[in-house]
C-alpha cells in the first residue's frame, strides 16, 4: 500500500527556493547549498522538504519561511482566480456560438422541410392529372390502342406510380420532420396486416429469386398502431431486405410476443443478405442517406425509408433495433403494443 505524501506548503507552492532568491531572502549559493543537503538527507534516508533545510541550516528562521510561503499561497490563489474566470469567459463564449449555430441549423432544417413539403405538393397537383388521363388511356375510354402504343402507355403509368409514390414519400418525411405525424392508434390485426405487406412485395422478390416467409407465433393478434403507417413501414423494410438480399436469399416477416414484455408483439423483418458493417448502422437512419451513395452504386432508392420508418415507429412511442453482419444479413425490429381487448389502450 503506497502512503500518501504528506502536503505541505513547500508541496503546494512551487519553486520555493527560487521565489526566495527572487526577494533576496536568500542567495543563489545558499539555495544551492540547501539543495545539496536536503540531497544528502535524503541519501541517508532521512529525507527533509527545502524549507526545513534552510531552517536547520540556519539560512532563515521559521517565522519568515511561513511568511515567504503564506505570500506564494495568496499568489498562486489569485492566479488560479485568473485563470478561472478567463477559462469561464471562454466556455461561455463557446457556448455562446454554439447555441447561435445550433439555431441556424434548426432555421436551415426548418427551410428544408417548408421547400419539400411546398415542392411536393407542387408536384402532386400535375402528376393527379396525369395519372387520370393515363388511366383514360389506358381503359382505351379515349379509343382503342395498339399493342405498342398499349406497352408505351403501361410502362409510363409504372413511372408516373412510382413518382406519385416518393412524392408521397416527401409529404410525409416533411410532416415527420415538422412534427406533425399525427397518428391514428386503433386495434390493428396484425396478421392481416403482415400478409397484405409480403403480398406487396411479393412480385419483386420473386423477379430478384428471394423466398418470402411469414412467421407468426399464435398469440399474435390485435396491435395498438396507425394502419396505414405501420403499413408503409412493414413495406419499406420488406423492400429494403429484398433490395439488399443476393437472388437465392431468404427474407422473414416475423412477430412474436417475448416473455419479458407481454404486453408487446415484437415484429422483425429479417434478411440473409448484404448486411450493415456495426459502424455504420446509425447512419442508415439519416434522411436521403445511402451506404453506397456512389456515382456507381448499384441500388435504387432515395435513402428516406428508413428515416421515415424511425420516426413512425418513435411516433408509436416504440423503438427500433437493428442487427446486422456484414455478408450475413440484416434484421430490424421493434415492438408494438397488444391492443386491450375492450379498445385502444
Ligand atoms: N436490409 C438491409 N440490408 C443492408 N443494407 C440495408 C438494409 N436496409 C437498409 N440498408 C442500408 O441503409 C440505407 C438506407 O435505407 P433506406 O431504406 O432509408 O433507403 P433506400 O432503401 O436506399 O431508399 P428508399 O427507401 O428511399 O427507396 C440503404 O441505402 C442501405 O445502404
Ligand atoms: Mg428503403
Amino acid at each position: 500500500m503506497t502512503t500518501k505524501p504528506l502536503i505541505s506548503p513547500e508541496i503546494l507552492v512551487p519553486r520555493l527556493g527560487d521565489q526566495l532568491v527572487e526577494t533576496g531572502l536568500l542567495t543563489a549559493r545558499q539555495l544551492q547549498q540547501a539543495l545539496e543537503y536536503q540531497e544528502k538527507s535524503a541519501n541517508t534516508g532521512y529525507p527533509i522538504l527545502l524549507g526545513q533545510a534552510f531552517i536547520e541550516m540556519g539560512f532563515l528562521d521559521r517565522p519568515t519561511l511561513d511568511r515567504a510561503v503564506t505570500e506564494q499561497i495568496m499568489s498562486l490563489r489569485s492566479a488560479l482566480v485568473d485563470a478561472n474566470r478567463g477559462l469561464e469567459k471562454r466556455v461561455q463564449q463557446r457556448t455562446t456560438e454554439l447555441e447561435n449555430a445550433l439555431r441556424q441549423l434548426e432555421e436551415l432544417n426548418q427551410l428544408k422541410a417548408n421547400f419539400i413539403a411546398n415542392v411536393s405538393h407542387e408536384l402532386r397537383t400535375p402528376l393527379t392529372h396525369i395519372l387520370g388521363y393515363m388511366e383514360l388511356l389506358q381503359s382505351e375510354a379515349l379509343g382503342e390502342l395498339t399493342p405498342d402504343q398499349k406497352k408505351a402507355v403501361d410502362v409510363s403509368t409504372r413511372s408516373a406510380n412510382r413518382l406519385q409514390s416518393l412524392i408521397n414519400d416527401l409529404i410525409l418525411f416533411s410532416m415527420a420532420s415538422r412534427g406533425e405525424l399525427n397518428l391514428v392508434l386503433r386495434p390493428v390485426n396484425f396478421p392481416s396486416l403482415a400478409s397484405a405487406a409480403l403480398e406487396y412485395v411479393r412480385s419483386r422478390a420473386e423477379a430478384g429469386k428471394i423466398s418470402l416467409q411469414l412467421s407468426l407465433a399464435p398469440q399474435v393478434g390485435q396491435v395498438n398502431a396507425d394502419q396505414e403507417k405501420i403499413s408503409w413501414v412493414l413495406i419499406q423494410l420488406l423492400e429494403n431486405a429484398v433490395k439488399f438480399t443476393r437472388p437465392g436469399g431468404k427474407v422473414r416477416l416475423s412477430a412474436a410476443v417475448e416473455p419479458k414484455s407481454p404486453d408487446a408483439v415484437t415484429v422483425m423483418v429479417a434478411d440473409n443478405g448484404i448486411g450493415i458493417h456495426p459502424e455504420r448502422v446509425k447512419e442508415i437512419f439519416q434522411p436521403f442517406y445511402q451506404l453506397d451513395s456512389s456515382a456507381t452504386r448499384q441500388y435504387g432508392g432515395t435513402g428516406l425509408g428508413l428515416a421515415l420508418v424511425q420516426e413512425i415507429v418513435k411516433a408509436h412511442g416504440s423503438i427500433i433495433i437493428v442487427n446486422s453482419v456484414p455478408d450475413k444479413g440484416t434484421a430490424i425490429s421493434f415492438p408494438l403494443l397488444i391492443a386491450k381487448r375492450d379498445g385502444v389502450q
